[in-house]
């Protein structure tokens, strides 16, 4: 039987990212709204051909095309879970989401192969959710519609809030990142005090309304000047020729701009250019 299923993977932005502690196994104790976008991969999966991972797009180069990609662990995963095989599986990444920025690409690529195989195998919730944890900390928001949600623990004790309303979003891409990058966002903030917390837990309390440019809060902007080399020069040109504030992107080195009006999106979208960064222009997505 020749089968063929294909959905959405949405990038997203954390409108909150407070860091409030190193944890006793490593990781550290984090409390972030995340919000999904309409900038999406595009990901399809084939039942009855060559088995593997295929890795196209205006954005496929940096992302890996082999077993080490996140979407297929997470499809072996599943697959020893549900006793089913892949030795007829080829997934199909088409790369439009900037990969390694602080955009969840790859962890939205996972938990769209597992929402899509979850159907395909009769999978319950609970276990796609399960897997999408062990994949990594930001699959299980994805994996559970995206939208507007409060994520807690490392990532992955998730509160689903109401969805705010469409806003525009323009993001700023360096066009380098660098190895290794969340572990050494993490590891970085290790020098300074953490996050005293609430600012998250005040806008999980919030009317749901629109947000801000100036509303955003994300802790890991006290180390991304150090870590991304050029990325103090763009975000203060930006921010100069635009006049509004621009923040990081989850650990980066993405940066965005989030507000209601669409020719101020324009005017901002135009500050960056001349820049060594790629402008993308993108709105909000509700759950879904
Ligand atoms: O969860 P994920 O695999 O995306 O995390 C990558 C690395 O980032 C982890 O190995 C860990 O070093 C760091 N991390 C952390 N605290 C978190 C999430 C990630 O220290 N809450």
């Amino acid at each position: 039987m020749h089968n063929r299923l294909v959905g959405a993977a949405p990038a997203k932005v954390n409108l909150v990212l407070e860091v409030t502690e190193l944890r006793a196994d490593g990781y550290h104790e984090i409390d972030t709204i995340l919000q999904t976008l309409e900038l999406a991969d595009e990901v399809t999966l084939e039942f009855g051909a060559q088995a593997g991972i295929r890795v196209g797009g205006p954005f496929a180069s940096g992302t890996p095309a082999d077993a080490s990609n996140l979407a297929w662990r997470a499809a072996e995963l599943l697959a020893a879970r549900c006793d089913a095989r892949l030795d007829d599986l080829a997934i199909s990444l088409n790369k439009r989401i900037p990969p390694a920025g602080g955009l969840g690409g790859g962890a939205s690529d996972a938990a769209t192969v597992l929402r899509l195989l979850g159907q395909y195998w009769g999978a319950s919730d609970d276990l796609l959710r399960e897997v999408a944890t062990i994949v990594g900390s930001d699959p299980v928001f994805f994996v559970s519609g995206g939208g507007t949600a409060r994520a807690q623990g490392r990532g992955e004790i998730l509160t689903p809030l109401a969805d705010i309303p469409r806003q525009n979003v323009v993001l700023f891409v360096p066009n380098s990142t660098i190895d290794g990058k969340t572990a050494r966002m993490f590891a970085a903030l290790d020098r300074f005090p953490f996050d005293a917390g609430g600012v998250a837990a005040a806008f999980a309390r919030g009317d749901g309304g629109r947000v801000s440019a100036a509303e955003v809060y994300n802790g890991f902007e006290r180390v991304a000047f150090d870590l991304f080399p050029g990325l103090a020069g763009i975000w203060e040109s930006v921010e100069q020729r635009c006049g509004e504030p621009i923040h990081l992107a989850g650990a980066g080195p993405t940066l965005f701009w989030i507000g209601a009006s669409d020719s101020a999106a324009a005017g901002v979208a135009a500050a960056a250019s001349g820049q060594k960064s790629t402008v993308l222009q993108t709105t909000t997505r509700g759950r879904g």
